[in-house]
């Protein structure tokens, strides 16, 4: 079988910063971060709120990059994506930095820094993080490889966010992150900075990774999946949801000013949701759940339009609002979900979330028609064209990772050929075995397996599948 996708097609892989970096000498772990505090702290661990496993035990990506990414190049890749953690490049409060903000009503729609801001925050910026960086772009640019950059795939500088008095009282903790305005300022400020300075690297980018997973399972999950800071309140998930989209749209523009040319979008990590029965309410519930999971931010960030009562219906247009270039993909499983029928209970509450049938390590359900599903269900519904940024699967053992992709993949080519969806690209997570947030190292998505004792990385069976793809070969079908 060949499985031969249009000439100018990007395949790459994908990592982010705090899952890959620390690891391999002092200077490549890095502190100072909302992500870095929640995972070291003492009660966390003890109440399995988080592993126990510490990034900086991790990859070491910071100093062993020139390996990673020839094996990228080694696959036949020609793009890599990664992301820049803020809390390096600014590890100290910045917030005295004065930036220009315009406001559509109470929302902040701009944020600019004028010449004076910019060189303080040169000033202010942590120069060796940012040449270090440059050393890693550079190589990628001289490996052949496009750089895809995500500017924000979740940790937040301390100075914004603690998420462990945050975790303890939402109401009373002082820096809220996301929750509150002032980070939609200086992510506005972090994205003009950054733009300028490694514009001359990047050839796409991506505002904020997922930003629906940071507002869901940090403020609507509580405990369940150990992602900070652990609270469990609808309205604030969906204020949380409607800042990142506002902090989108403003990155958005500021990344535009010094990269005209340039793409820039937005991934969010849309599930293939099924119903359990085919009764009306269990497909009204299925709906409601897509609507928020799937489409409710997509519809603010690409059409300005909000929800912010949560009862489908827009209450709010934004008209200073910038549909990105592309909306980037990141799909993993399908979710069966049964609707409980409560009535004394919040409509949400009544999920039922059925196990998987085809399971990775991470009792995620395989199911590989779900991407085709969802890249044609968001091309309709907000016409753009699509990246697939991540889809991969935790699976120490090796044993389902190369059917995993080829089967993503044949849904794939299907999807851009009898379908015709514009799907410019694939980003396989991950490039190597990383730190999976609360879950430590105990999930393993590398097509390259890592030692995390020795560093040395080992390519699982699915890189010689995944370059064959890559280079157009004929891949042998006794691999699914
Ligand atoms: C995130 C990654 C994560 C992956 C697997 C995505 O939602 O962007 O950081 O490692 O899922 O869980």
């Amino acid at each position: 079988m060949i499985l031969k996708f249009p000439n100018n097609f990007i395949f790459g892989t994908a990592i982010s910063a705090f899952q890959t970096e620390m690891g391999s000498s002092k200077e490549s772990v890095s502190e100072n971060s909302d992500w870095y505090k929640w995972v070291h702290d003492e009660n966390n661990i003890k109440d399995g709120i988080v592993s126990g496993d510490l990034p900086e035990n991790g990859d070491g990506f910071w100093d062993l990059y020139r390996e990673d990414i020839s094996n990228a190049k080694y696959m036949g890749n020609n793009s890599i994506r990664l992301s820049i953690d803020w809390a390096r490049i600014f590890p100290e409060n910045i917030e005295d930095i004065y930036a220009n903000i315009k406001y559509e009503g109470k929302n902040i729609v701009g944020v600019t820094l004028p010449k004076n801001s910019l060189k303080e925050m040169l000033f202010s910026s942590n120069q060796e993080a940012i040449e270090h960086y440059k050393e890693i772009f550079k190589f990628i640019k001289d490996s052949g490889l496009l750089l895809f950059l995500t500017l924000y795939h979740w940790p937040l500088p301390l100075w914004l966010h603690d998420p462990i008095k945050c975790h303890d009282n939402i109401e009373t903790c002082e820096k809220k992150g996301w929750l509150d305005d002032k980070t939609i300022i200086e992510f506005g400020k972090y994205a003009y900075f950054i733009s300028y300075v490694f514009s001359k690297y990047v050839d796409i980018w991506e505002t904020i990774n997922e930003p629906d997973v940071i507002a869901s399972q940090g403020y609507f999950f509580g405990n369940l999946f150990g992602f900070l800071p652990g609270v469990i309140d609808i309205n604030k998930a969906f204020k949380v949801e409607k800042n990142l989209a506002l902090a989108h749209n403003i990155s958005f523009k500021n990344i535009k000013k010094f990269n005209k040319t340039k793409e820039v979008g937005i991934g969010i990590a849309p599930q293939y949701f099924e119903p359990i029965k085919n009764d009306k309410d269990t497909s009204n519930f299925v709906k409601f759940v897509k609507y928020l999971n799937n489409e409710w931010f997509l519809n603010a960030a690409n059409f300005g339009l909000f929800d912010n009562n949560l009862d489908i219906i827009f209450d709010e247009k934004i008209e200073n609002m910038v549909p990105p270039d592309f909306i980037g993909i990141d799909y993993y499983q399908r979710v069966k979900i049964g609707y409980k029928g409560l009535p004394d209970v919040p409509y949400i509450f009544n999920i039922d979330l059925l196990p998987c049938e085809d399971c990775t390590d991470f009792m995620w359900d395989i199911y590989p028609p779900g991407l085709r599903y969802v890249s044609n269900e968001l091309f309709e519904k907000y016409h753009r064209p699509l990246y697939i940024l991540e889809n991969g699967i935790a699976d120490a053992k090796d044993l389902k990772r190369s059917r995993f992709l080829i089967d993503h993949l044949i849904e794939l080519k299907k999807t851009i050929e009898e379908d015709k969806i514009p799907v410019k690209g694939y980003y396989h997570w991950s490039l190597i075995d990383n730190y999976e947030w609360a879950r430590g190292f105990s999930m393993r998505f590398g097509l390259y397996s890592v030692d995390y004792n020795t560093k040395k990385r080992q390519p699982t069976k699915a890189v010689e599948i995944y370059k064959k793809i890559c280079n157009g070969e004929e891949i042998d079908d006794q691999y699914r």
